[in-house]
């Protein structure tokens, strides 16, 4: 076997495959592993539901599935994370989705999910054995379970005998129309009502790369984020909210109603203007300027807060694209200093992180990654400045905040693999 064509988890799915599918059934294929990775999102946070932009790249971490095709529609699973087997049936999906969900546990109705939103596409699929396995840390704002959803959509690709693939010419979806289908899965999985940033990062990795999306278009392209010199160091809180997912709800529907305010104070004046007004990216800071005073203050601050990330997309890619990272530091602190203070998704644990990565020299920005309301912060480091961060997370964090930091060093990595044995 070429060990290098695998990334590490799907090397250790590999390895437990025949230990726990041991019963000798004929399969319809040979063993292989599946894989998609999980994400950092440099700039652009909540801007996705808000139709604007966000600048992701996804990183050497992913979920893996390793297993063989069978000739029937069932599919078994084994989850090395929860040492736990799941086991559902492709037969009358999407129909019998609520059903069979019942009865899986919560990893597993993700990858239903997938399915079921493929079946739901009219996707032919086999069924399959395989053992899930992975490196994205769970729940802490890195996508483990986008990463999960794009792992599953590419598996039932790699196992679908050539009857459904994923690319961008001739292939039965483009890499955005997976990114949808498994953004489909997520709402129906987790109640979440998650904008397309994580799905799409996962889809569209690429080495060395960020990839800037509108979120309305789906049009997306590659900014170089290779950086000599700088690290890219993952933070994690070790908080986990069970509430994150009303917190976020109710952001989505705050920036749905200031979209209705600002849509009808710009009427009287502009119509016109007001009728291109369908969610906040529509809305120019200079409209903003002009009309905030009279939106109540909660919305003047989550409106406020999506504008001026909107714009701080834009400030990131042509500091970037002139090969100026160090520019990209500061953009990081605005950005946090707006969820925390307008956007409050933000935690005591997290502003703790951001707030010691700050007193650290060399340190070039940092912020909160992702949803929010605990998870991990994203800082952009000098290399010299990596170990001096991490002595003073290690030194202050516990003492301030009676828990311990997670703290990991991730690159800019490719999107969705496969490989046979
Ligand atoms: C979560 C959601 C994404 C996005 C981020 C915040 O990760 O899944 O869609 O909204 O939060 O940027």
């Amino acid at each position: 076997m070429d060990t290098k064509a695998f990334p590490t988890p799907a090397l250790s799915a590999l390895e437990k495959f025949p230990v726990v599918f041991n019963d000798q059934i004929s399969y319809a294929g040979p063993l292989g592993a599946a894989w998609a990775p999980g994400r950092v999102n440099i700039i652009g946070e909540h801007t996705d539901y808000n139709d604007g932009f966000v600048l992701p790249a996804a990183v050497d971490r992913v979920a893996a599935f390793a297993g063989r095709m069978r000739a029937d529609q069932t599919v078994r699973l084994w989850s090395q994370y929860f040492e736990e087997a799941a086991q559902f049936s492709l037969a009358g999906l999407p129909e019998t989705f609520d059903a069979q969900r019942a009865d899986l546990p919560g990893w597993a109705r993700y990858i239903l999910g997938v399915v079921s939103e493929l079946t739901r596409d009219g996707i032919p699929l086999h069924g399959f054995d395989a053992v899930v396995g992975g490196d994205v840390p769970l729940g802490s704002g890195m996508s483990s379970s986008a990463s999960l959803e794009v792992a599953t959509a590419q598996t039932c690709s790699f196992f679908s005998n050539g009857t459904f693939s994923i690319g961008n010419t001739d292939a039965t979806l483009t890499p955005m129309q997976v990114a949808a289908v498994c953004q489909r899965a997520e709402h129906v999985a987790s109640g979440l009502r998650s904008g397309i940033l994580d799905q799409a990062a996962s889809c569209l990795g690429r080495p060395g790369k960020a990839v800037l999306l509108d979120c309305r278009s789906y049009e997306y392209r590659y900014i170089p984020f290779d950086t000599p010199g700088i690290s890219l160091m993952v933070i994690d809180t070790n908080v986990r909210r069970e509430l994150a997912s009303s917190g976020y709800n109710e952001r989505r529907q705050q920036c749905e109603e200031a979209t209705k305010l600002l849509h009808d104070m710009i009427t009287p004046d502009d119509p016109d203007a007001a009728a291109q007004v369908k969610a906040l990216r529509d809305i120019s800071p200079t409209q903003f300027a002009h009309y905030k005073d009279r939106l109540p203050e909660i919305l003047r601050k989550r409106a406020g807060y999506i504008i001026a990330e909107n714009e701080r997309v834009f400030q990131a890619v042509a500091a970037l694209e002139k090969g100026d990272i160090e520019a990209v530091g500061p953009i990081l602190w605005r950005g946090h200093a707006g969820l925390r203070d307008e956007y409050q998704v933000s935690c005591l644990e997290l502003d703790i992180l951001v707030d010691i990565a700050h007193s650290v020299d060399g340190v070039l920005g940092a912020r909160m990654l992702g949803g929010g309301f605990g998870g991990c912060t994203i800082n952009l480091v000098r290399n010299e400045a990596i170990e001096p961060l991490r002595l003073a997370v290690e030194r202050y964090y516990p003492e301030r905040s009676g828990r311990q930091a997670i703290i990991d060093i991730c690159r800019a990595a490719g999107g969705p693999g496969q490989a046979v044995v």
